[in-house]
């Protein structure tokens, strides 16, 4: 009798182990399989995704351990009809059992933290030649601050970053909590207000990625997104040249205001992503329908409604939910553009 027991009773662990090891199996390659994140292109996404795959490695084959052991506990050990007044055989623990299931997370948290630990020093480390940008995030827009040696830091709305050339990002926030990600850098962190966090990258693939805003801030959050254009050095000095004179353009002519209406100027997000303006051919419904809104106000009215988008708002619309550095984003120039060409398109 006591016989028999013990070989029923290896028998269920040999199956659990054989099936754990097909699960785990299984569940490595599906999730070494997916397709977890966008294309790298910083140098610290390599050692990133990499140790997010080492987490595959170990945390499959811990969650196949646990489940299989619930699901046989709950098949073999459930009460049987009849048992409903029995007691469950008293048992008083095992020492051995408990010090391997003790020492094993132990050595595998501190493997993994070791590991995670080497990674983040690696990738925060400093590099000659890094590049100062200023984060600041505010309901619901991003500014970029490129500090000048001896003169105002260049602001802008789209970040620009020379390809191959470190960078460490100062990040703020003005109101409430936000949160600066590039998911094509992997690198995110939280802007607070009162505090400046920073953290380092250094982009190495050309061409632009989102840049998205993490943490819940209010009703605009999901639109607080602009853009990443990693250039090569020469393009993003040109960037840097146009950005400083940007009265240059009008030394050349006029500031077309429809051209800033839809493609904004490289610093300020277009309009049109936002309104409806018939005349400029823009649909979106995030923001009030210009050609209502606008129709018949006067230039002061225009201009007050881009540079404090909150002091008279739309009915239908909530306050908050337009960014409020188009004063700063804008030349003079440029708003005097846009206002005398909403002046004259709104409602047309
Ligand atoms: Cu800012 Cu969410």
């Amino acid at each position: 009798m006591r016989r028999e027991r013990a070989r029923d009773e290896k028998t269920p662990v040999l199956w659990m182990v054989v099936h754990g090891v097909i699960a785990s199996a299984i569940g490595i390659a599906a999730g070494l399989a997916i397709e977890w994140f966008p294309e790298q292109a910083s140098t610290q996404a390599g050692p990133i995704d990499h140790l997010y795959d080492v987490l595959i490695w170990t945390s499959v084959p811990v969650f196949v351990t646990v489940s299989i052991i619930v699901l046989f506990s709950v098949r073999n050990f459930k009460m049987r009809p009849g048992e409903e007044q029995l007691d469950g055989p008293p048992i008083h623990g095992n020492t051995r059992l408990e010090v391997i299931w003790t020492a094993i997370p132990a050595v595998v948290l501190v493997v993994l933290c070791s590991y995670a630990w080497v990674v983040l020093n690696d990738i925060e480390e400093a590099h000659a030649g890094e590049m100062r940008i200023n984060v600041v995030g505010q309901q619901f827009a991003w500014t970029f601050e490129y500090p000048q040696p001896g003169g105002k830091p260049i602001k802008s709305t789209q970040l620009y970053l020379p390809k191959d050339r470190p960078v460490r990002f100062y990040v703020k926030a003005l109101d409430v909590i936000h949160d600066f990600w590039v998911p094509a850098f992997r690198m995110k962190i939280d802007a607070v207000p009162g505090i400046e966090t920073k953290y380092r990258v250094t982009p190495n693939r050309l061409g632009t990625y989102p840049v998205v805003c993490a943490e819940l801030c209010g009703l605009g959050h999901s639109v607080m997104r602009t853009t990443t254009h990693v250039v090569t050095p020469a393009k993003f000095n040109a960037w840097i040249a146009e950005q400083k004179a940007p009265a240059a353009a009008s030394a050349e002519g006029e500031i077309d205001g429809k051209t800033l209406f839809t493609d904004g100027n490289g610093a300020a997000t277009a309009c049109g992503s936002c309104h409806t303006l018939a005349d400029a051919g823009t649909q979106s419904e995030t923001g009030p329908d210009l050609d209502k809104a606008l129709a018949g106000e006067d230039a002061a009215s225009i201009k007050q409604s881009i540079t404090a988008p909150d002091a008279k708002i739309t009915p239908g619309f909530q306050a908050g939910i337009m960014p409020k550095n188009y004063g700063d984003t804008l030349s003079a120039e440029e708003l005097d553009a846009l206002v005398k060409y909403l002046g004259e398109a709104a409602g047309k």
